[in-house]
């Protein structure tokens, strides 16, 4: 008989001794995501059954429309964490500003922020296809007890202390890393736990798939349309698969396990791209790097970038790492 696997639980526990800066909180913030994961988790799988779909009528900060999900996703979690006290605050896609959580009370010792993408893929859920939740963990830059303030959401990329997701799919998986590898946990709908199915998770170093919406080609700078039609050609291992599910949660899940890239890069219509450094782009990137994988905005590392705002966007290449260094050796031709 094969050996029983170690719940999330168990693993969280397990690990507390190895944080850098331990005190439980960061184990109690991971408890806190794993349990409003499985909460939203079972009100994604019941979106085809109620009516729950459809847009909220809302329109956030970055001019999208808000499906429900999204709002009941994000309501979720920030709940999730402020109930339990454990974070100062909370910076999200959805929501205009940060929120500080009692941030300002002197008794309140806690030092991380999350910033998190509640929903991401939420124009997936209509369609019965994966979406997922990003999440990303800083100690706060200004004293404990004083309250936020920006600053303390908008770090490099290289100061997180923990970043994952859960990707609601065939199953439901969470994925994190606190800096030392990820891990993958798998949820067992039936009694609710999360199982350590997929230990030290690593990107192959080459891979054959490529996962970009083309139907923006035209607008794409020079380097990436070169990239792409070298992805096409037929040489070596080539050409390689297009794999694009719009949700980069799941597109990204995929290209981890098998090997390839993910692409969103800026174009002539978003001079920045679309997907957001801070509550996308930045946690993706630690996990790749965790994960023996690469992210690059096509010339700088995505982690090294200084964030000025908090919804700011950046153009986004992450993945197996010979991958992500050939379309930057692309970008640096046709520059
Ligand atoms: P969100 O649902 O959080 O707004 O994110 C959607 C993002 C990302 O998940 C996906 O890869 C990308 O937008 C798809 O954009 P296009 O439809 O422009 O390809
Ligand atoms: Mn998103
Ligand atoms: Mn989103």
């Amino acid at each position: 008989m094969s050996q029983r696997k170690q719940t999330l639980g168990e693993f969280i526990i397990e690990n507390q001794q190895s944080f850098k800066y331990t005190s439980g909180e960061l184990s109690r913030l991971i408890n806190a995501i794993r349990l409003a994961a499985k909460v939203v988790n079972h009100e994604v799988n019941k979106a085809g059954l109620v009516d729950i779909i459809g847009e909220a009528g809302d329109t956030n900060i970055q001019g999208e429309d808000q499906q429900k999900l999204d709002v009941f996703a994000n309501d979720l979690f920030i709940k999730a964490m402020t109930r339990r006290n454990i974070v100062c605050g909370i910076a999200s896609e959805e929501e205009d500003d940060f929120v500080a959580i009692n941030s300002q009370d002197e008794n309140n010792q806690n030092k991380y922020v999350v910033l998190i993408d509640p929903l991401d893929g939420s124009s997936n859920i209509d369609v019965n296809v994966s979406v997922g939740t990003i999440f990303s963990i800083y100690r706060r830059v200004t004293e404990v007890g004083t309250p936020v303030i920006i600053d303390d959401f908008l770090q490099k990329g290289n100061k997180q202390v923990a970043a994952g997701y859960v990707i609601y799919g065939t199953s439901t998986m969470l994925v994190y890393t606190t800096g030392d590898g990820v891990n993958g946990f798998t949820l067992n709908p039936a009694i609710g736990t999360f199982y350590l199915s997929h230990p030290n998770m690593q990107f192959p170093e080459d891979g054959q798939i490529y996962s970009v919406n083309e139907g923006n080609y035209i607008h794409f700078p020079q380097g990436i349309k070169d990239y792409i039609k070298y992805c096409q050609m037929e040489e070596g291992d080539r050409p390689y698969t297009s794999r694009y599910i719009g949700s980069l949660v799941s597109d990204f899940h995929r290209n981890m396990i098998k090997g390839g890239i993910y692409m969103y890069p800026k174009s002539s219509m978003n001079s920045n791209g679309k997907l957001r450094l801070l509550y996308e782009c930045n946690p993706m990137a630690y996990i790749a790097e965790q994960a023996n994988g690469r992210a690059s905005d096509g010339f700088t590392r995505i982690m090294d970038i200084e964030p000025t705002k908090l919804h700011q966007r950046v153009p986004f290449l992450c993945g197996s790492k010979n991958m992500v260094k050939k379309v930057e050796e692309f970008m640096e031709k046709a520059k």
